[in-house]
């Protein structure tokens, strides 16, 4: 890894920007390339900044990103190495751009299909590539998984998706394995992600609000028992830095899960956010329908605080689809690498409490429709 350079895509986000907070308190930060959309170095540098301020990266670390380290572009306009010497030095490229909106963004198929493929083939003609890391998500398994899913069953044809951002990740996978078979392509794909472990909803509450509704409600619309795979930040980050570093790799496709034995019931997640929040207070939820909690819908503001009471439903209604799932994602193939379990949600659930307390559910919500 001595003479190794990384092009970290996505650095502005919340894994990639985990990633990067990570990489830039190591010694191999110098030889870290950020493909950054912004029109100047300067401006990407400075967009990047604004965000790894929610790592709390601190001042003397930022000062480490240099202007030579940016290249302004998007998947879909990053220069050929040719044209960019920079880009031929590179050996491992760690790719976590992608739209991971659950509405209906426009930009969504082009970017996570078209323009990740397109990028893909520009990264294929590295000179020096060693491993291609590409995050996809373990939810390519679309609205009716099996209890267990494994890497090697998915994606597959005539799955029906919850949302078209699963169903784009799925595409751009089979794009990258058919048209790119002779290039060290390794797809890794995380569970939920849900908080940090020490910074909880702080660089970003997605997801979190979901969970903090079905506890303002003390309901769920799936067996209390129910299980959801969801891994910390951190520990995806952590991961995803392991198998980048990885002389060997045994797999070319790996889950970064909790698995069945680190995921948390929907009677745990109730019971930590007791917990959390110091209240006594009948701790298990109740399971109603669907239409149950439609029909409280008059009393949304009451119970989830303001926010629009339509868009509430909506996202009550897909997120509990996928909540309810009760899916794991094995990751027998991640701990064989070495890695150890990830903390179950319920265990570190507190500090995402802590953290959202002076945002409103509507707000926290907003990060995933955008
Ligand atoms: N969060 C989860 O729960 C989760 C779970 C499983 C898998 N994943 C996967 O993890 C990866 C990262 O997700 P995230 O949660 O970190 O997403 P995020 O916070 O929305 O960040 C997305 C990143 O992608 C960049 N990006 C978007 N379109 C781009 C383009 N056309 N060219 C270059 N960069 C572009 C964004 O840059 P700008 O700042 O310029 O927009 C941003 O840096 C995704 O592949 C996602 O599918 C996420």
């Amino acid at each position: 890894m001595n003479d190794s350079r990384i092009l970290l895509t996505g650095a502005t986000g919340f894994l990639g920007g985990t990633v990067a907070s990570k990489l830039l308190r190591e010694e191999r930060w110098k030889n870290v390339l950020l493909l950054v959309r912004a029109p100047s170095p300067g401006e990407a540098r400075e967009r990047l900044i604004k965000s790894l301020n929610r790592f709390e990266v601190g001042e003397k670390l930022l000062k480490k990103i240099s202007l030579e380290q940016i290249i302004c572009a998007g998947l879909d306009t990053m220069p050929t190495h040719a044209a960019d010497p920079r880009l031929a030095t590179v050996t491992h490229v760690f790719n976590c751009a992608a739209i991971t909106s659950f509405g209906q963004n426009p930009n969504t198929w082009p970017t996570n299909v078209e323009h990740t493929t397109a990028f893909a083939r520009k990264v294929a003609a590295f000179p020096r590539l060693v491993r291609f890391i590409h995050v996809s998500t373990a939810m390519i398994c679309g609205a009716n998984p099996p209890r267990v899913v494994f890497e090697d069953s998915y994606p597959a044809v005539g799955v029906s998706h919850l949302v078209g951002y699963t169903g784009s990740k799925a595409k751009a996978e089979m794009n990258l394995r058919k048209e790119l078979a002779d290039i060290p392509l390794v797809i890794v794909r995380p569970s939920i992600i849900i908080g940090h472990t020490r910074l909880g909803c702080k660089p970003s509450g997605s997801i979190f609000w979901g969970f903090r509704m079905a506890d303002a409600l003390r309901m769920v619309t799936c067996d209390v028992d129910a299980v959801v795979d969801v891994i910390p930040v951190d520990y995806a980050a952590e991961a995803l830095l392991h198998l980048l570093q990885a002389d060997e790799l045994a797999h070319t496709t790996y889950h970064i899960s909790a698995g069945r034995d680190y995921s948390s019931s929907f009677r745990e997640i109730g019971h930590a956010f007791a917990r959390a929040s110091g209240e006594t207070r009948p701790a298990d939820y109740r399971r109603v329908s669907y239409k149950d909690v439609t029909a409280l819908q008059n009393q949304f503001t009451e119970i989830f605080g303001p926010g629009n009471k339509r868009s509430m439903l909506a996202a009550a209604r897909l997120y509990g689809a996928f909540a309810g799932l009760n899916t794991t994602f094995d990751n027998q193939r991640l701990l064989a690498e070495g890695i150890a379990p990830p903390p179950p949600f319920a265990d570190y659930l507190g500090a995402c409490v802590q953290t959202s307390k002076d945002i409103t559910i509507a707000q926290q919500m907003a990060v995933d429709f955008e």
